[in-house]
């Protein structure tokens, strides 16, 4: 159940990278379920329609766009029939993104690599090739990124620097499209239970030991990111952009991050 009010998103498009999945896949089901009519893209066509299937289900309109957000045209292609197909884009969400833990020390450049280009440069592509679309309709983007933007956190130096990057390209995008009435937002999750990111950053055991290191005690919940998103794209927001959002419990509070542990003596 949401605690915002019904049909918040009647008649608007939202186009959500990494859609098929998690985070990306709640905030989907989430836009939904407040009358959106909602385009998926990720690379595993299956994924994107199964969650579309769902959706449809309940009575939205969904469509699946597989592409791989480092392609810029394959990603421009999927924003344009996604355009044709639901009447024009009001809402573009980036949560596509690629992560493990891996010390910077042993991590090989291709590595590094991999993660920027999926999270920092997906994220340019997908808002590049949004664009038009939104200002057309006075749109707004939200790019999911995480807590590692801001605090430092052992084995994550890759996401962490592919997610300041995001942060630092929502202000700019902020700035310069402002007076094109297109918000940017980012919202920076921290360890959100039943994801495929917690799977690989808090294996078996880690994981009774990070929850008492976050002050509200416990894991946060994929709706409660997507209520965060849903926020930042509702009236509620009209004057906030260049914003990060963090949901992360109060973790990030503790400096140095929950993860600190992974590092070992
Ligand atoms: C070290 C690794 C590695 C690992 C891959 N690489 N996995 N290095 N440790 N565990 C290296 C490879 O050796 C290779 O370098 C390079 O990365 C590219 O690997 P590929 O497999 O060819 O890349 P690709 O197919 O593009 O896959 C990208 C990926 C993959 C990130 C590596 O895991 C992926 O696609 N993941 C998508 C799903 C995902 O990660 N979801 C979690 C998001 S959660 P070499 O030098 O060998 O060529 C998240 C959580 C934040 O972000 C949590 C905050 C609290
Ligand atoms: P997830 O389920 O793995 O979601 C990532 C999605 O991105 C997958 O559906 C994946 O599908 C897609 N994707 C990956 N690489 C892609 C590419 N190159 N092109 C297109 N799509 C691609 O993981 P999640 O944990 O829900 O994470 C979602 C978002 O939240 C990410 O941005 C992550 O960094 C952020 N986050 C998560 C947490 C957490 O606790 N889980 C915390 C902070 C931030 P395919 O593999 O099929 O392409």
């Amino acid at each position: 159940m949401s605690v915002f009010k019904d049909g918040l998103l009647k008649g608007r498009t939202a186009f959500i990278t990494g859609g098929g999945s998690g985070i990306g896949a709640g905030i989907a089901r989430r836009f939904a379920a407040q009358g959106a009519r909602v385009a998926l893209l990720g690379r595993t066509p299956e994924k994107l329609e199964a969650v579309a299937q769902e959706l449809r289900a309940a009575g939205a309109e969904a469509s699946c766009h597989p592409a791989d957000v480092r392609q810029y045209g394959a990603v421009d292609a999927a924003l344009c029939d996604a355009a044709k197909i639901h009447g024009g884009i009001d809402i573009l969400v980036n949560s596509a993104a690629g992560n493990f833990l891996a010390p910077a020390a042993s991590l090989s450049a291709n590595g590094f690599r991999a993660v920027v280009d999926i999270d920092l440069c997906g994220t340019f592509n997908a808002c590049r090739a949004a664009f038009a679309h939104l200002t057309a309709t006075r749109g707004c983007v939200v790019s999911i990124t995480a807590t590692q933007a801001t605090v430092p956190m052992p084995l994550q130096c890759h996401a962490g620097a592919a997610k300041a990057g995001i942060e630092k390209l929502t202000r700019d995008l902020a700035l310069e499209w402002g007076r094109l009435g297109v918000r940017v937002n980012s919202v920076a999750p921290g360890p959100i239970e039943g994801t495929e990111g917690m799977t690989r950053l808090a294996p078996g055991d880690t994981r009774s030991h990070l929850d008492r290191r976050v002050p509200l005690g416990r894991y946060g919940r994929i709706d409660e990111v997507a209520d965060a998103v849903l926020y930042l794209v509702s009236p509620a927001a009209a004057y906030i952009t260049g914003a990060s959002l963090t949901i992360d419990g109060g973790a990030a509070l503790l400096g140095a991050g929950p993860f600190l542990d992974l590092m070992g003596e």
